[in-house]
């Protein structure tokens, strides 16, 4: 089948104005938008810039917004595209680097902030530390994350405070707040407590539509919430 892509083009050190180009690509249906990519750069046009590595949804590193949804290109079919063109455009509310690559600092930044490792002041045992029974129920699902960063990009908040923490951020906050090994809880819990933090988060499950390891962002997120209101007002 013949697809049509209509590409986000914008080169900030030669480019006054973002455009979109035109480039039509003869695809099987069972190909990826990422396949298709490949092909344009490979046979077309070496000037389009955009991401990828594993091609197997495991990196992350290809989100873009694909006919208006945040997305992995190596996870979307060109079947579910028949009959329509293709539009494709870098991660919205992020900086443009060129094309579809945006700059990620500010976004990692973020989710480094919650300090997303494992926090322990008791010595270390002989063997491992040992998480609770039930612990793994409760992350099995967050530790899903690649950070794509599609979550933070798509939600309508990100987008009206430049300084919200974003989903990506409370999911890896998620992970070590409700990991018994962990014992900076109470402070990890305050750290979100912001309007900047978890109480920027209105439930517009955009997070939670678009992730590509089908995380259910918006219930972590109110998980914290209801943690901070359990926990902070015991300590009160
Ligand atoms: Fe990507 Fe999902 Fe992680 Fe957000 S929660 S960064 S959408 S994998
Ligand atoms: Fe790695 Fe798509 S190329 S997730």
């Amino acid at each position: 089948m013949e697809m049509t892509f209509k590409i986000f083009r914008f080169d900030p050190d030669v480019d006054k104005e973002p455009r979109y180009q035109t480039y039509h690509v003869q695809a099987e249906p069972s190909e990826r938008i990422l396949d298709c990519l490949n092909r344009i750069k490979w046979e077309q046009d070496g000037t389009l810039a955009y991401r990828m590595s594993c091609g197997h949804g495991v990196c992350g590193s290809d989100a873009m917004k694909i006919n208006g949804r945040c997305g992995l290109a190596c996870q979307k079919l060109v079947k579910d595209y028949a009959g329509s063109d293709i539009v494709l455009e870098p991660l919205p509310s992020f900086k443009v680097l060129k094309d579809l690559i945006v700059d990620m600092d500010l976004f990692l930044k973020r989710v480094s902030l919650i300090r997303p490792y494992l926090i322990c002041s008791s010595p270390p045992p002989e063997k491992e530390r040992q998480q609770e029974p039930g612990d793994n129920k409760k992350m099995n699902e967050v530790i899903r994350c690649i950070l794509c960063a599609s979550c933070t990009a798509a939600c309508p908040v990100t987008a009206e405070n430049e300084n919200y923490l974003g989903p990506a951020a409370f999911v890896w906050a998620f992970k070590y707040i409700f990991d018994s090994r962990d014992d900076q809880t109470l402070e990890r819990l305050k750290q979100v407590d912001t309007p900047d933090g978890i109480w920027g988060c209105v439930n517009h499950f955009e997070c939670t539509r678009v992730c590509p390891k089908e995380i259910p962002v918006t219930k972590s997120i109110n998980a914290i919430k209801r943690e901070i209101r359990n926990v902070l007002k015991e300590t009160d």
